[in-house]
Parts: structure tokens; sequence; C-alpha cells
């Protein structure tokens, strides 16, 4: 029999390179080949096949996708389209899900898990937002496809959002997502899980001044081991975005004393060579449930 074929476009930074390598090696034995750097903004789609570097995408196996730098709007469209044709890792409902705060949230409380309080409202239903700081104190503004912390805005009191308005007003929005502000102590746990498996946890604190823990707002990583609410939570907040892998953020909201999920991360990168350094060392876990995954996911 033919071996299995799989398609594979993971980050080559921060030491995604030779955890590829490992995952081609680990796959390579159970009789999967590889075919890696399929990245879908080279392909071309040619009547009934979708076509990279003479490869038919829709012919293989499965495809993992595990590369947030770099997607553009026809990779996310072919991405929609090939996971009606192959098996995805995540799938594309899932990748979908975990793009939109918003989507995450809703389907997060509808599971029972806690989320940081959320409003999504038209643009010209400003007055919402209004009739939200006052009874929230003070609250976030999100863009709902936002990542490493950029474009989050703290509104601490109705002048501020007077303030803030015309320049949303500015910006084309369709709609305005907010949350409450949750009162913590900067700091939170990233979770990762693999097919519902916890896999590793380590923490996150804000720089100085700073109430984002985003390492691209000057956050930085340390040490932290997960208690076992911490990980339920994380293993249910996975299954409810319908992940095969995910990085869940939570933090400890200090007034009502509960853990809540702030995001549901479908591509959490991997411990980096300085990270493993520091003592993160899931790497290899993580790698031997995902290879674990791509065998199973992709038995005809
Ligand atoms: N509702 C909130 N209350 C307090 N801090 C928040 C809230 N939402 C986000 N943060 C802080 O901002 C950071 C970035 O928010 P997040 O929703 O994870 O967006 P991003 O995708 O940009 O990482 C979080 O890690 C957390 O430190
Ligand atoms: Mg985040």
């Amino acid at each position: 029999m033919d071996n299995r074929k799989v398609g594979m476009w993971l980050y080559s930074n921060s030491g995604g390179e030779a955890i590829g390598q490992k995952i081609i090696t680990k796959l390579k034995d159970r009789d999967i080949d590889v075919i890696n750097n399929v990245n879908l903004r080279h392909t071309v789609v040619e009547n009934s096949h979708i076509v990279h570097n003479g490869v038919n995408v829709d012919e293989l196996d499965l495809f993992f996708s595990y590369n947030a730098g770099e997607q553009t709007q026809y990779q996310v469209y072919l991405y929609k389209i090939l996971n009606e044709l192959v098996p995805m890792i995540n799938s594309y409902e899932a990748f979908a899900i975990t793009e939109d705060k918003f989507y995450t949230s809703l389907l997060l409380n509808k599971a029972g898990i806690r989320t940081a309080d959320f409003r999504l409202c038209h643009r010209d239903d400003t007055q919402e937002l209004r009739k939200t700081i006052q009874t929230w104190e003070k609250m976030v503004y999100k863009p709902t496809d936002g990542w490493g912390g950029v474009g989050l805005t703290k509104i601490e009191d109705e002048s501020t959002l007077d303030m803030l308005l015309p320049f949303l007003n500015q910006m084309d929005l369709r709609y305005f997502y907010v949350e409450r502000f949750v009162k913590y102590d900067n700091s939170d746990f990233r979770v990762d899980i693999v097919d519902g498996q916890f896999v590793g946890c380590y923490g996150r604190k804000a720089g100085n001044g700073d109430w984002r823990t985003n390492i691209t707002s000057g956050g930085s990583v340390f040490l932290r081991e997960p208690n076992d609410e911490i990980i339920d939570i994380a293993i249910r907040a996975s299954k409810a975005c319908k992940t095969d892998i995910a990085g869940v953020d939570i933090i400890y909201d200090l007034e009502r004393q509960e853990y809540v999920v702030l995001e549901v991360n479908g591509i959490p990168a991997f411990a980096t060579p300085a990270q493993e350094k520091m003592g993160l060392t899931f790497n290899d876990k993580k790698i031997d449930l995902i290879v674990d995954l791509i065998d199973r996911k992709s038995k005809k």
C-alpha cells in the first residue's frame, strides 16, 4: 500500500523549522510522508484540483496548517474550501472560531465557561456602549480578529469613550466588541491542549505599566504550574471551540474570585529554544500528541 501523504504548513521562525523536522521524522516512522511548506498562497486552482507545486492538495490525506503570521485572505478562503475535501488540523470551523474573539466568547459562555463579560453591538449603537460603560466602570475595546494585544483600548469612563468614538467611527467598523475590564494581577496562564489532553502550561506577566500580558506588548514568560481547575477549564474551552490544538489564555478575576478564559489561540507557538532552556519542556509531548492526531485523522 502507498504511504499516506500529508501536507504541512508550519511557521519556520523561533525554532519552528526544527519542530517541523521532528514531526516529519516521526510521521515517516508510521509510513506517512509529509509534503512540507505547502503555503496555500502559492496554490492555483484548476477546475477540480487545488495545485501546489505540482501536488494536488485536494488529494492529500490530511492538511496540517500551523502558521499564524502569514495568513492572507486568499489562504483563509482556500482553507475553508480545502476543509470540505481533506481532513484539516485545525478544522476550518475551529480556525474560524478561534480567529474571532466574539465568536469564541459566545461559544465559551454557551458551554458554561466563564469569560470576561462582553457586548457586541452595531457600530451606530453608541447608546449601548454608553450604557455599558455606566454599568461596568471600565471596559476594553477589542478588534475581534486582533493578536498580540494590538488595538486593545482600555476605556476608563464615559469621557474616554466620547474621546474614542470619533476615532472608532473613522475606522469603518461594522460592529463594536467590548469586554468588561477584569481586575487581575497582570499575569496569565497559557495552557496548551492537544486532542483534548493537557500538554503544558506557562505564565506571562505584563511589562511595567502595561495591563496586557502579550510578549509583543512588553510582557514576559515565566514558569508556572496550573492547578486541576485551570487544566479542566482549558480542556473544556478547547472542546467548546472545536480545536484539535489550542492554547488557552486564562486569568484570575480578583473581584469575582474565579478563573476567566480570555481567548483560545488555534495556533499556539511551541516553546522557543530560549524558552526551552528556561524550563518549558512540553515541546516533545506536544509533537507526540500532534503526530498521533495526524496519524488517526489521516486514516482512510
Ligand atoms: N477583559 C479584559 N480585562 C483585563 N485584561 C484584559 C482583558 N482582555 C484582554 N486583557 C489583557 O490583554 C491581553 C490581550 O488580550 P487578548 O484578548 O488575549 O488579545 P490578543 O489576541 O491581542 O492577545 C491579555 O493577555 C490580557 O493581558
Ligand atoms: Mg492573547
